[in-house]
C-alpha cells in the first residue's frame, strides 16, 4: 500500500466591508495614526458588520476555497474552525454552523481553541486525520470577529485586532512532492494571563460584575508578549528550516501570523529573508488571530504570485501561550 500524505490543495478568505482606520480611531482613543503606524505598521483593520458573525465569514471564506480545488462539498469528511471568537461560547460549535450555511451534512465537525496559532494548530491535525487515513478532505478554516471582545475605549488592544477569514482544503495525495514537508504546534500555559478575555467561562460566568469591569474583553500584556514573540518564533522557524535541511532563501515565501510588522521584521531579519520573500498584510487587516495566515496566503494567491509547488513557511504565536510554524509546498492551482 502506498503512503498517504496530506497536501495544501487551495486558499480562499473573506474580507468584511467595513474599514476602521488609523485617523477613525484617534477620533475614539487616545492615539495617533503615527503612533500605530510606527509600532505596528497597521494602517487600517476590516470590521464585520453588527449583523455579520464569525460563521458568516468562515463559510464565506470556505466556500471559494472549495471552489478553487478539486473536491466537491460532498467529499468533504470534515470541518475544523479555529476560532476565538465563535459564534457561541458554548454550544454548539462555530465549524458546526459553517457546514451547515455549506449545505455540508452529516460530516465531523469541531472547533479548537488556539487563539493567533489556530490555523497552524488545524495544519496538524488535518495533517493527523489524512495520513492516519482517518478522513480524506479536511476543510480547516481560521475565522474571527475580534471586534465582538475588543473594548473601543482601550487604546493598548483596540488598534491592533481587526475581523475575517480565511480556509483552506486538505486532502489526501500519494505524492511525495506535495506533502506537508513539516508543520509542528507548541504551548505554555504559564503565560497564560499574557493574552486573556477573562469572561464568560467557568471561572467568571457572566454576572453584573462581568459587565461593570469590561471581563469580556480582550486584555494583553503587549510589551511582554511582544518579546517573547520575538524570541519564541525566531527560535522555532531557524529550528524547522535546520531540521529539513532547507535554507532560509530557498523560501519563496514566508508567511507570518500579522500581530506587528516589528516583530516580522525581527524574525525575518534573524533569518536574512529578502524583502520580497515576506509577505505583509498587517498593514491593511491588522491582526486577525486565526485568520492571519489564510487570509495572507489568499492574498499572494490572489495576486498570481504563489504558484504550484512553491514552498510556504508559516508561523505564528498567539494566547495560550501558543505557537506553531510550519513548512509545506502550495499543492493547489495558480491563479
Ligand atoms: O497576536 C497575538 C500576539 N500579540 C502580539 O504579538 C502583540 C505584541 N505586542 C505589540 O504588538 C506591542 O507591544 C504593542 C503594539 C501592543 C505596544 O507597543 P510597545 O512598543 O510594546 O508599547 P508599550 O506597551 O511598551 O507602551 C509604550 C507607551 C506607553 O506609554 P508610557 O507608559 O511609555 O508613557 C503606552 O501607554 O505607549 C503608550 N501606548 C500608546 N500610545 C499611543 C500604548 N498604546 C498606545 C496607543 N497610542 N494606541
Amino acid at each position: 500500500m502506498s503512503q498517504i500524505y496530506a497536501s495544501f490543495k487551495s486558499i480562499g478568505a473573506y474580507v468584511p466591508e467595513k474599514i476602521l482606520s488609523n485617523t477613525d480611531l484617534e477620533k475614539m482613543v487616545d492615539t495617533t495614526d503615527e503612533w500605530i503606524l510606527k509600532r505596528t505598521g497597521i494602517k487600517e483593520r476590516h470590521i464585520a458588520a453588527d449583523d455579520e458573525v464569525t460563521s458568516d465569514m468562515g463559510a464565506k471564506a470556505a466556500e471559494l476555497a472549495i471552489e478553487r480545488s478539486d473536491v466537491s462539498k460532498e467529499d468533504i469528511d470534515l470541518v475544523l474552525c479555529a476560532t476565538v471568537t465563535p459564534d457561541y461560547f458554548n454550544m454548539p460549535s462555530t465549524a458546526c454552523i459553517i457546514s451547515d450555511k455549506l449545505g455540508i451534512n452529516n460530516v465531523q465537525a469541531f472547533d479548537i481553541s488556539a487563539a493567533c496559532s489556530g490555523f497552524v494548530y488545524l495544519l496538524t491535525v488535518a495533517k493527523a486525520f489524512v495520513e492516519s487515513g482517518m478522513k480524506k478532505n479536511v476543510l480547516i478554516i481560521g475565522a474571527e470577529k475580534f471586534s465582538s471582545i475588543v473594548d473601543y475605549t482601550d487604546r493598548s488592544t483596540c488598534i491592533l485586532f481587526g475581523d475575517g477569514a480565511g480556509a483552506a482544503i486538505i486532502s489526501a495525495t500519494n505524492k511525495k512532492e506535495e506533502a506537508f514537508v513539516d508543520v509542528h504546534a507548541s504551548a505554555d500555559g504559564s503565560y497564560a494571563d499574557f493574552l486573556v478575555t477573562p469572561a464568560p467561562g467557568s471561572i467568571n460566568p457572566v454576572s453584573q460584575k462581568v459587565i461593570d469591569e469590561g471581563l469580556n474583553f480582550v486584555q494583553m500584556k503587549g510589551n511582554e508578549t511582544f518579546k517573547l514573540a520575538v524570541k519564541t518564533l525566531t527560535k522555532d522557524v531557524k529550528e524547522i528550516l535546520a531540521k529539513n535541511e532547507i535554507n532560509s532563501e530557498d523560501i519563496p515565501h514566508f508567511i507570518p501570523h500579522q500581530a506587528n510588522y516589528r516583530i516580522i521584521k525581527a524574525v525575518g531579519d534573524a533569518l536574512k529573508m529578502k524583502e520580497e520573500q515576506v509577505v505583509l498584510t498587517v498593514g491593511k487587516y491588522g491582526n486577525t488571530s486565526a485568520a492571519s495566515i489564510p487570509m495572507a496566503i489568499n492574498d499572494i494567491w490572489e495576486s498570481g504570485r504563489l504558484q504550484n509547488g512553491e514552498l510556504m513557511l508559516l508561523d505564528t504565536f498567539g494566547g495560550g501561550l501558543t505557537w506553531a510554524s510550519a513548512l509545506l509546498p502550495f499543492a493547489g492551482k495558480a491563479k
